[in-house]
């Protein structure tokens, strides 16, 4: 976090900012397709994970001979221009990528559904919340920071809900955003590739592989007594642990949250957006 007060973003990057499960992989996927021009081969030659780095996040590497640099110092040596992924609330995120004006589209989820997949994330990777904090700290903190900005040129805000409700109106606008015109043929192809059937088969939009491999790292570094075990859900044998692309859908929560939870989430859904004219329909 130190270094990226001073990281140096540069005016082409296309940055996807998201709070954790409102969209990120699916907009992050749509972004790559669309810097790649559709070419679909180049596209799937590596991991989304890889073609669009996670800026703020350092991985464990899976043996101690191999040291992993931090991800900004990779990023720093990735040709232009770079499709960057960054979950940072807009006051840590590194202050030269507004200085550029770099392009930042980013994306909020009705927080019903992003509670419910976040529940279910959690199962996946064990991470730490207590007491009312939670990595990235709070949604409707995130959700205002970008949602204020939304009026500046380099800025694109999106709800997962509309992307659902116009796949292909959602592409074109982020690629007119991006700067580039395509023809329908190279339209279609991207988003065929971006729908939820075609992500969650293909190995390189889908994280599940990555995804294992890193919280089995981190389970182990954790066991090792570097970080205590948060609780004993946290170690959810692999073959319970639900697919990160696990249903994709708008609604879910009415099969999980009860009539007090609705309730309650209501209320405090309409005690944070108050008066910021962000309203989700779900
Ligand atoms: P669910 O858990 O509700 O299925 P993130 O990438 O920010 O972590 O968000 C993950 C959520 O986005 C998951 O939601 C996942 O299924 C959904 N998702 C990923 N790709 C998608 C796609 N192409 N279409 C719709 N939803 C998608």
């Amino acid at each position: 976090m130190e270094a990226l007060k001073t990281w140096q973003a540069r005016q082409d990057d296309a940055f996807v900012v998201s709070y954790p499960k409102a969209g990120t992989t699916w907009t992050q996927e749509i972004v790559s397709a669309i810097v790649n021009e559709g070419d679909l081969e180049q596209i799937n030659k590596s991991h989304t994970e890889f073609r669009v780095p996670y800026l703020e996040a350092t991985f464990l590497s899976s043996t101690k001979e191999i040291h992993v640099p931090p991800t900004h110092e990779i990023v720093d040596k990735m040709k232009s221009p770079r499709t960057i992924k960054s979950h940072l609330p807009g006051h840590l995120l590194p202050p030269d990528v507004m200085k550029k004006k770099a392009r930042i589209v980013y994306v909020a989820r009705n927080p019903k559904d992003l509670a419910v997949s976040c529940f279910y994330f959690r199962k996946v990777n064990p991470f730490r919340s207590q007491d009312g904090e939670i990595v990235y700290g709070s949604w409707w903190n995130h959700y205002l920071y970008y949602w204020n900005l939304r009026h500046e040129p380099n800025v694109l805000f999106l709800k997962f809900e509309d992307m659902k409700k116009d796949l292909k109106g959602t592409v074109e606008r982020i690629a007119d955003f991006l700067g580039y015109t395509f023809s329908d043929d190279v339209i279609d192809r991207i988003v065929n590739h971006c729908t939820f059937g075609n992500m969650k088969a293909n190995p390189m939009a889908n994280p599940d592989t990555l995804v294992a491999k890193v919280i089995e790292a981190k389970l182990r570094h954790m066991k090792n007594g570097a970080e205590e075990v948060a609780d004993s859900n946290d170690n959810v044998a692999p073959k319970d642990r639900p697919s990160f692309m696990r249903k994709g859908e708008v609604g879910d929560w009415k099969n999980h949250f009860t009539v007090a939870q609705n309730e309650a989430m209501d209320e405090l859904i309409r005690e944070k957006l108050a008066g910021s004219g962000l309203v989700f329909e779900c």
